[in-house]
């Protein structure tokens, strides 16, 4: 049997041989991890695009579905109980915070309910009992009782929202909001005489 001896030289060549077989390899290895880095982070942004749509729509749908208009007393949008005629004082003028308005009881016994919100340029009104007015704090508006204007710059009274009487309960519809140049008479609300 011959003895193949393997000099120094063909050593080196085999190595060398090897070594460019196996560089081939390692460069599929790195493409193949490098394509799969990328679709990896291409599939993380399709699911971050997918959830910020979801969002997106979610807003704009919440945005215009109609309000409820019966619902959670206390909502803007929904029918607000006020509570019993007798409750409320003549000439009194009682803050609903969450509805955003004031249900003033004129001296007759009449029901109005007046916007918060100043028709200059819709700041918040408060009512000053000591001297029976609504003042705005930001430029000195003021309304009486029901929030027709004794000073400028306001432009026009303060808006009313719908008041009903319904087996002695005062209820406000909060839905929408009655813009008006000045206080009339028939914006006033009467309960039944018993
Ligand atoms: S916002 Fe009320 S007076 Fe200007």
């Amino acid at each position: 049997m011959a003895v193949k001896i393997i000099t120094p030289v063909t050593l080196m060549k085999k190595v060398k041989d090897r070594m460019s077989k196996s560089e081939p390899i390692k460069e599929m290895e790195k493409t193949k991890k490098r394509t799969s880095r990328r679709s990896f982070f291409s599939l993380l942004w399709i699911g971050l695009g997918i959830v910020a749509l979801m969002e997106f729509i979610g807003v704009v749908s919440a945005f215009l579905m109609p309000r409820k208009k019966r619902g959670n007393a206390g909502n803007l949008g929904s029918i607000i109980d006020a509570g019993s005629v007798d409750k409320f004082p003549k000439e009194s003028v009682t803050a609903f915070i969450r509805g955003k308005f004031y249900l003033c009881r004129l001296e007759d016994g009449g029901f109005l309910a007046v916007s918060r919100k100043c028709t200059h340029l819709g700041c918040t009104v408060p009512w000053s009992e000591k001297e029976k007015k609504f003042v705005c704090p930001c430029h000195a508006s003021a309304f009486d009782i029901r929030g027709a204007v004794i000073s400028p710059p306001a432009p026009r009274a303060l808006d009313v929202y719908h008041v009903y009487i319904e087996n002695n309960m005062v209820k406000v519809d909060t839905g929408k909001r009655v813009k008006r140049g000045g206080f009339r008479t028939d914006q006033v609300v009467y309960p039944k005489k018993a």
